[in-house]
């Protein structure tokens, strides 16, 4: 009988003390990832707290233990703290603050304190690690020849050690094949296949990568991967597209009496589309018929051929329209019939006034040799 009772206020006994031990602890999350530039909320939580226990005050260090934000539960006006904080109202005996733009200074652990009245503080540590994501600059798109630039971000630049940019290569598999990278303090390191045409600026946060002149072989995909300590590599893939720029041409030859063939040609990447402008008239004969063949240099090759009865070449122009994706307007070619008729006035004015000052010249010669056979 007595052992029994013995029993039970043993039993009594621990889980009183196992509930003393439980009481006023501090929850809070051992480690949290905060993005750098974004908002973050730190919070922690009194877990148990005494009956007759009173919260007086809840202070936040900071990672260097000074006091981040203090105040008195349910008291706006006791608020005092830094000015990159704000308290995030929260419920019962649970706080919350908020970093209202997360940066490379604010990575370490914070401490939280319940001051609680009459049994003393209690307080939490919650370690922050900044991390950041990288941005690109989009897609782009470079005429060939020219130079053609891609560009990344990334938001924490204090932990990056080297910037690398890569290639992807046509798989399968897909391999990644070096084009440049940059470290602090060193020279931009040019792999030998890209040596004299790729830079890269000497920035750890904004990385540009120029190709000049760029080539059609350079199409593709390219990542910048920033290498950083101790949160290993962050990268992006942003796509570069060539194009190449039509320069038309027009030919053209009398297949039978009075009908005309005309070919407009335009070498282009990606191909173009050519349509005719006969202004207006309808005397064509027939709609063009449009060949296109791709070129081993990765042009394509778009002939358009129309037939015409030669005198609708006598009043009205025909031009040949090229438009393409790298063109702001369309190109006009003329089939140069108005041109030439210029050219036929140009020659025969010429011819006159040739022979006008041939004979004014034998006039001269005349007159003078006259004169002195006198
Ligand atoms: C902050 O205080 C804690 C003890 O409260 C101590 O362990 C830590 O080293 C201190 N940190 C700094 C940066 O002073
Ligand atoms: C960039 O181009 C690639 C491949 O052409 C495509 O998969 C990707 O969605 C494009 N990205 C953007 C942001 O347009
Ligand atoms: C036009 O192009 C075709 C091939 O598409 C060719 O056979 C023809 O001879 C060309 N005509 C002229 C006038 O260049
Ligand atoms: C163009 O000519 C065709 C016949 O060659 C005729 O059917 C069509 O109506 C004409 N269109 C116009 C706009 O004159």
């Amino acid at each position: 009988m007595l052992d029994v009772t013995l029993v039970r206020c043993l039993q009594l006994c621990v889980s009183v003390t196992l509930v003393s031990r439980l009481e006023g602890r501090v929850s809070a999350p051992a480690r949290v990832e905060a993005v750098v530039g974004k908002p973050f909320t730190l919070s922690c939580t009194l877990v148990k707290k005494g009956t007759g226990d009173s919260v007086t005050q809840v202070r936040w260090l900071d990672p260097k233990n000074q006091t981040l934000i203090a105040y008195q539960p349910g008291r706006k006006d006791t608020v005092s703290g830094q000015q990159h904080v704000e308290l995030v109202s929260s419920p019962g005996d649970s706080s919350q603050i908020s970093i209202k733009r997360v940066s490379y200074r604010d990575e370490g652990c914070y401490t939280c304190t319940f001051d609680v009245y009459p049994s003393g503080a209690r307080e939490g540590t919650t370690c922050l690690t900044v991390t950041g994501v990288v941005t690109h600059g989009g897609n782009k798109t470079a005429v060939s020849g020219k130079m053609a630039t891609l560009n990344c971000h990334f938001g924490l630049p204090e932990k990056v050690q080297q910037v690398l940019w890569r290639r992807r290569l046509a798989g399968p598999p897909v391999e990644w094949q070096d084009v440049v990278s940059f470290v602090p303090e060193g020279e931009p390191e040019t792999k030998e296949e890209y040596q004299d045409r790729a830079t890269v600026s000497s920035s750890l946060a904004d990385s540009e990568l120029s190709l000049r002149p760029v080539r059609v072989e350079d199409e593709g995909c390219y990542s910048c991967e920033f290498h950083t300590y101790p949160d290993g590599t962050k990268s992006s893939t942003v796509c570069l597209t060539i194009y190449v720029l039509p320069k038309p041409q027009v030919s053209y030859k009398t297949t039978s009496p009075g009908v005309i063939e005309a070919n407009c040609t335009a070498i282009s990447r990606p191909a173009s589309e050519i349509v005719w402008n006969v202004e207006g008239n309808n005397r064509t004969m027939g709609a063009p018929v449009n060949s296109v063949q791709p070129l081993d240099d990765g042009t394509t090759q778009v002939i358009s051929t129309l037939v015409v009865q030669s005198g609708l070449l006598k009043d009205v122009s025909v031009k040949c329209l090229v438009h393409h994706k790298g063109l702001e307007s369309a190109i006009a070619v003329s089939m140069n019939t108005k041109i030439g008729t210029a050219l036929t006035i140009l020659i025969s004015v010429t011819t006159v006034a040739f022979l006008l000052v041939l004979s004014l010249c034998f006039c001269l010669w005349k007159c003078f040799l006259r004169k002195e056979v006198d």
